[in-house]
């Protein structure tokens, strides 16, 4: 099997990178809401680190479990409002808040592919989607969703 350290670190250190960033967590009238989306979202990225730090390893449990949070937490998240939901003209809300949902039930399915990947031993595959489609998605959802503040 051919996963570089390299990778493995690149997939930690893009991690880090996000979670460096200064992204606002109010949007809501409350920021009820939005705090619980960016909760969500520190979730993802310990588990997705976690899936960085031990599919090198064979430690394909530690994978599974995290994979599994990942899903939990996409089942939940699909149900809240995206932050920059306001910033969107009114008439166009209902639009966005479908294309989150449909953004977030994408990272269910990758993650699906991801269990099944891992549950055949297919490392390598495992590897290319974290770092591939999964990667792809998790950019593109942000520049959609994130707040502009
Ligand atoms: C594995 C996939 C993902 C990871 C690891 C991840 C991780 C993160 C992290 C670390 C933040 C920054 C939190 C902060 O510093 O304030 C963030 C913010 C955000 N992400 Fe994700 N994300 C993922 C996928 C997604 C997807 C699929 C969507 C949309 C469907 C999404 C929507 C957002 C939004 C709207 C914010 C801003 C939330 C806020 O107000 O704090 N993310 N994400």
């Amino acid at each position: 099997m051919k996963i570089a350290v390299g990778a493995v670190l690149f997939a930690v250190g893009f991690g880090f990178a996000i979670a460096r960033g200064a992204v606002p967590s109010s949007t809501t009238a409350d920021g009820a809401e939005s705090r619980d989306l960016h909760e969500h979202m520190m979730g993802f990225l310990d588990q997705l680190k976690t899936i960085a730090q031990h599919l090198q390893a064979g430690k394909t449990e530690e994978c599974l479990e995290a994979a599994t949070r990942m899903q939990e937490l996409a089942l939940s998240a699909k149900h809240l409002d995206p932050a920059n939901l306001e910033e969107v003209p009114e008439e166009q809300r209902a639009d966005h808040r479908r294309s989150f949902r449909i953004a977030m039930v994408q990272l269910l399915s990758e993650l699906s592919l991801l269990e099944i990947e891992l549950l055949e031993g297919k490392r390598d595959e495992a590897w290319a989607r974290v770092s591939g489609s999964l990667f792809q998605l998790r950019e593109s959802s942000h520049e959609r969703f994130q707040s502009a503040d």
